[in-house]
């Protein structure tokens, strides 16, 4: 069979129309929704970055910063297909990563610790689901499908098909299921991997 190859904006139309029950038509996606506005205006403040034309790079995403309420630093690396609703206030920083399918809501903030050098932001594998204002911190790992729960800060990585919530985040479920013991081990080395990455 042949493969075809996905674009930006039919893959950033097909997971609107997958996530936002609300969205009637390409047209309306493509006019009315922020986020992905933000996300066609990164490709081309990217290209400025990996083009060594950083300076303006920077003026190119904060324009678009200006209109949508959305800051994505250029030097970010965002695949196609990924779903931001709403976005005001949503902050992506410089060496974040944000793979395939990744939902992000209004409030997030891919952000730095301050403590770190180099990587210092957040990765999030594909499918991940980031709710509203939850803060992620330093150079953690979202592991694919997590979900994050409104307003958690999360401070250590989250592994794969796993829920947190709160501050700091705590894992709440294991594959949607809530294992108290399970939860229990995977909270422990979770804690112990944060203090060792301290030290
Ligand atoms: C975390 C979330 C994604 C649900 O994930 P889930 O794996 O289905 O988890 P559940 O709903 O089963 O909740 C698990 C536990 O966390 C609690 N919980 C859920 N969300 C929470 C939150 N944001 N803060 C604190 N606790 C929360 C639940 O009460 C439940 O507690 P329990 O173990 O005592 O029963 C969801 O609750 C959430 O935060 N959604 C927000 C999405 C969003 O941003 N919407 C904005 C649209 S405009």
């Amino acid at each position: 069979m042949k493969k075809v190859k996905k674009g930006f904006w039919s893959e950033g139309i097909r997971v609107t129309r997958e996530n936002d029950p609300a969205a009637r038509s390409a047209l309306e996606i493509i006019l009315t929704y922020p986020g992905l506005k933000a996300l066609a205006a990164h490709r081309f403040s990217h290209w400025l970055w990996q083009h060594d034309l950083k300076l303006l790079a920077r003026m190119h995403s904060q324009f678009w910063r200006f209109l949508t309420q959305i800051e994505i630093h250029p030097g970010a690396e965002l695949a196609f297909g990924i779903f931001i609703d709403h976005g005001s206030g949503l902050v992506i920083g410089e060496t974040a990563v944000v793979e395939t399918e990744v939902k992000l809501y209004h409030g997030v903030t891919l952000g730095g610790t301050g403590k770190d050098v180099g990587k210092r932001h957040p990765t999030v594998r594909k499918g991940a689901l980031i709710s509203a204002h939850a803060q992620l911190l330093g150079p953690i790992e979202i592991g694919e499908n997590a979900k994050v729960g409104a307003s958690a800060v999360v401070v250590t990585d989250v592994p794969a098909y796993v829920t947190v919530v709160g501050i700091p985040a705590k894992v709440v479920r294991i594959n949607g299921k809530k294992d108290e013991k399970e939860i229990l081990t995977l909270e422990e080395k979770r804690e112990a991997s944060y203090h060792s990455s301290h030290l």
